[in-house]
C-alpha cells in the first residue's frame, strides 16, 4: 500500500510548500511597486497616499541627511520625496542608478542640480502656486513686525523693562502711506503688493521684464529701475528665486543706495542677501531695520544677527501654516506619482 503512494509527496509538505508559494507572491506584490525614500517627516496623510503607489522608506526621526547617507538610503530607490535641505548632485546622482524622480517639497529648487538631473534622466519637480498666498501673508507679518520694532518691545517688556508709556518708546516707521519696493514680482510679489493696497500704499517693483499692464493695474504697481526702487522704497521686500543672478543681489552698495529710515524684508532665500553687509548696515544705521526668515548657510546663522536690535528674526517659516504645508508635501507626492507611473508630472523643471 504504502509502496502504491512511492514518489507522491506528504500532504504536510504540500501545504507547506503552497504557503511559502503564496507568501512568496505577496511578497512579490509588495516587491513590485517602485521604492521611494521620503526624505524628511512628512504627514500621514502623504505617506497613506504614496504608500498605495510605492514601498516607502520614510524618515520619522527627521533628522536632515548628509550626501553619503542620502546617496545610501537613495541607491535603490527609484523616487524620491525631498525638501530643501537635500542636495541633488552630480555626484548624488551617480550614486542612485535607479533614480528616476525627485520631488521638493518646496517652490526653491536651488538645492536640485538640473543640468545633472538631466544628464542622469532624473525628472526633478517643486510646488509652485499652492503658498504664495501663505508666504505673502507671513511677508506681512515681518514687514509689520519690523517696521514697528514688535519683537523688540516685546522682548522689553517680558525682561520687566517697561516701567511706564513714554511719547518716543519704541517709535517706528508708517506702513500705511509709504512707499512698498517689491524685488521679483513674480507670484508672491504679487500677493504682497495686493495686501498693500489696504495699506494705501505707493506700490513699486523691480525684476528682469516688465509684467504685463493687466497685472501692475491689479497690482496697483509701477515698474522702476534697481536703482529707483532702492532710492524710493521706504520697505525693500524681495521675491527673487536663488540663482547665480541673484547670489548677493543686495550687498553693501545697494544697503548704502537705500533711505537711512527703510527696512529690509527677505523672506526669499538665503544668499541673495550679503548677510554680513546687513549686519554691517544694520550697526551703522545705513538702514533703520531688517526682517528675516532665511539667511546664507541656513540654519547656522551669522551669530552677529542675535546681538542685534533692530532686526526680526525667524526660522525659514513663511510657507508653514498647516494647510499651506499639506498641500506643499501632497503636490510634491501627486508628482512623484505622476513621475513614476509614465506621466509628465505637473510641476517639472527639467526637460524630458
Ligand atoms: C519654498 O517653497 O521654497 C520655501 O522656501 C520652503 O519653505
Amino acid at each position: 500500500m504504502r509502496n502504491s503512494f512511492k514518489g507522491l509527496r506528504p500532504f504536510s509538505e504540500i501545504l507547506f510548500s503552497s504557503l511559502m508559494q503564496a507568501e512568496k507572491l505577496s511578497n512579490r506584490g509588495s516587491l513590485m511597486k517602485p521604492k521611494v525614500l521620503v526624505t524628511r517627516e512628512v504627514f500621514d496623510e502623504v505617506l497613506n497616499y504614496l504608500s498605495q503607489y510605492f514601498e516607502v522608506t520614510s524618515n520619522p526621526s527627521d533628522i536632515p541627511m548628509d550626501s553619503n547617507t542620502l546617496s545610501e538610503k537613495l541607491y535603490d530607490k527609484e523616487g524620491a520625496l525631498i525638501t530643501l535641505s537635500d542636495k541633488i548632485d552630480a555626484t548624488l546622482l551617480s550614486r542612485c542608478p535607479n533614480l528616476k524622480a525627485v520631488c521638493n517639497i518646496a517652490v526653491g529648487y536651488n538645492n536640485i542640480d538640473l543640468d545633472a538631473c538631466t544628464k542622469a534622466r532624473v525628472m526633478a519637480t517643486n510646488t509652485p502656486g499652492v503658498l504664495d498666498d501663505t508666504t505673502g501673508d507671513f511677508t506681512w507679518a515681518l514687514i509689520l513686525a519690523t517696521a514697528r520694532r514688535l519683537t523688540e518691545a516685546e522682548a522689553y517688556l517680558r525682561n520687566g523693562q517697561w516701567d511706564g508709556w513714554k511719547l518716543k518708546q519704541f517709535l517706528g516707521l508708517d506702513v500705511h502711506h509709504a512707499t512698498l519696493g517689491i524685488f521679483g514680482f513674480g507670484r508672491i510679489g504679487q500677493v504682497v503688493a495686493k495686501r498693500a493696497i489696504g495699506f494705501e500704499m505707493k506700490i513699486i517693483y523691480h525684476d528682469i521684464q516688465e509684467v504685463p499692464p493687466e497685472i501692475e493695474k491689479a497690482c496697483h504697481a509701477n515698474y522702476v529701475s534697481k536703482e529707483e526702487l532702492l532710492a524710493q522704497a521706504d520697505i525693500v521686500t524681495i521675491h527673487v528665486p536663488y540663482s547665480p543672478a541673484t547670489y548677493h543681489l543686495i550687498g553693501e552698495r545697494e544697503l548704502e543706495q537705500m533711505k537711512p529710515t527703510s527696512i529690509l524684508i527677505n523672506a526669499s532665500r538665503g544668499g541673495v542677501v550679503d548677510d554680513s553687509a546687513l549686519i554691517d548696515a544694520l550697526r551703522k544705521g545705513t538702514i533703520a531695520g531688517a526682517g528675516l526668515d532665511v539667511f546664507e548657510n541656513e540654519p547656522k546663522l551669522n551669530p552677529h544677527f542675535l546681538e542685534l536690535k533692530n532686526v526680526v528674526l525667524s526660522p525659514h517659516i513663511a510657507s508653514s501654516s498647516r494647510n499651506t504645508r499639506v498641500k506643499m508635501a501632497m503636490l510634491a507626492a501627486q508628482n512623484l506619482v505622476a513621475a513614476l507611473n509614465g506621466k509628465t508630472p505637473p510641476n517639472l523643471l527639467n526637460p524630458f
